[in-house]
This record gives C-alpha cells, sequence and structure tokens, in this order.
C-alpha cells in the first residue's frame, strides 16, 4: 500500500513595513517598478514549473515570490497614503504606469491556471491551497494599494483608479474559482 505524507504547508506572510518614509512620486514609480520585476519572477517561476517533475521546492519558490509582491502591495499602499495627495500630472503618470503593468499580471494569472494540474500532482498535499490563500491574498493588498490611490487622487482621476482597481480585482475571479475548487 502506497501512502502518502500531508505535510501542513505554514503560510508565513511577513509583515510590511510601515516606517516613516519620505514618500514622494518617485517613491511610488519605484514600488510600481519592484512589482513589475516580482509579477514577472512569479510569472516565470509559474512557467518554468515542470508538469511532469516539478518539485515542492519550486513549487514553495512560486509561493515566496507571491509573498513578496504582497509586501510590495501593501508598501506601496502606505507610501501612497504617506504622500496623501497627488496632483493632477502625477497622478496620470501612476495611472499610466500601473496600466502599462496590468498585462503582466493578467498573464500570470492565466499561466497559474494553465499549471494547476502540475501543483495538483505534487506528492504533498497542499500547495493547490496555499496558491489559493496567496491569490486572494495579492487580489486584497492590490485592492488596497487600488483604494489607497483612489483615496488620494484628484476628482478628475477618482473614476480612472476606481475602474483600474475593480478590473484588476475582477481579474483574479478566475484564478480563485480554479483554485477553490
Ligand atoms: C527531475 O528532477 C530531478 C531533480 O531536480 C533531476 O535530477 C532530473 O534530471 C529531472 N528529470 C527530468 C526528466 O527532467
Ligand atoms: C486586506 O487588506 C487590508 C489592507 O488593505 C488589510 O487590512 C486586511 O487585513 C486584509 N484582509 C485579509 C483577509 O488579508
Ligand atoms: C480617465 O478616464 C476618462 C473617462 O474614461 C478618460 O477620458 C481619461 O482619458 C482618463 N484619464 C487618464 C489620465 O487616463
Amino acid at each position: 500500500m502506497v501512502q502518502f505524507t500531508c505535510y501542513l504547508v505554514v503560510l508565513s506572510v511577513a509583515a510590511g513595513g510601515l516606517a516613516a518614509c519620505t514618500c514622494d512620486v518617485a517613491t511610488v514609480q519605484a514600488d510600481i517598478d519592484t512589482l513589475v520585476r516580482q509579477v514577472t519572477e512569479f510569472d516565470n517561476a509559474i512557467v518554468a514549473f515542470s508538469p511532469t517533475n516539478g518539485s515542492v521546492d519550486d513549487a514553495l519558490a512560486i509561493h515566496a515570490d507571491a509573498t513578496s509582491i504582497i509586501n510590495t502591495l501593501n508598501t506601496a499602499a502606505s507610501d501612497v497614503e504617506a504622500i496623501g495627495e497627488f496632483s493632477e500630472d502625477d497622478d496620470t503618470t501612476i495611472l499610466s504606469a500601473i496600466e502599462t503593468s496590468v498585462p503582466t499580471v493578467l498573464v500570470s494569472l492565466i499561466d497559474i491556471i494553465d499549471k494547476k494540474p502540475a501543483f495538483d500532482a505534487l506528492p504533498i498535499c497542499g500547495i493547490p491551497a496555499l496558491f489559493l490563500q496567496d491569490l486572494q491574498n495579492l487580489q486584497n493588498a492590490s485592492v488596497g494599494f487600488g483604494n489607497a490611490l483612489i483615496n488620494t487622487a484628484p476628482d478628475t482621476l477618482v473614476a480612472n483608479f476606481t475602474d483600474l482597481t475593480n478590473n484588476i480585482a475582477a481579474a483574479f475571479e478566475p484564478a480563485i474559482t480554479a483554485y477553490s475548487s
């Protein structure tokens, strides 16, 4: 009789830094650049995961990438809140930087759905459940960043950031649904 051992994978989300910062638009731009780099790493790790020979370590590296993104989203939200108020020009720059990065996020959410059978096939249970938690936390942290931008936007851009936030939140739903079953 073959027995599979089921390890409990313990989730640890490091607390985001809340240190006071002398934030300006360049800080937020740098946060967005970091997010693009981290989402690209997350997606590359998902795509590289071997459907026939993927390891638990490789899967946990994907989880670590997701955790890094969550921490950066939380940092970006607190940087935006620290600035408090954006000029229309600055916020237009931020809006377009985020809009430019959205396709990278969308691709990673499609790739993680495509790869689910490989994670399901791992000889320990808990990886798909861990990824479900990651996706929910990523969605929540994305909405948190979006809400910070909505709350600090000039009147003329509130609707733009609201649409962007709603679209990104909705983009997580197919992946969350896939990992919920
Ligand atoms: C499977 O993974 C192991 C350990 O990473 C490696 O040594 C082996 O060459 C891989 N086999 C294939 C067919 O990729
Ligand atoms: C969702 O994010 C907010 C910050 O935007 C945080 O306060 C809250 O704890 C998060 N909820 C969960 C379930 O992670
Ligand atoms: C904000 O949204 C409005 C209405 O969709 C659009 O006309 C405008 O160009 C957007 N502004 C920016 C900076 O993208």
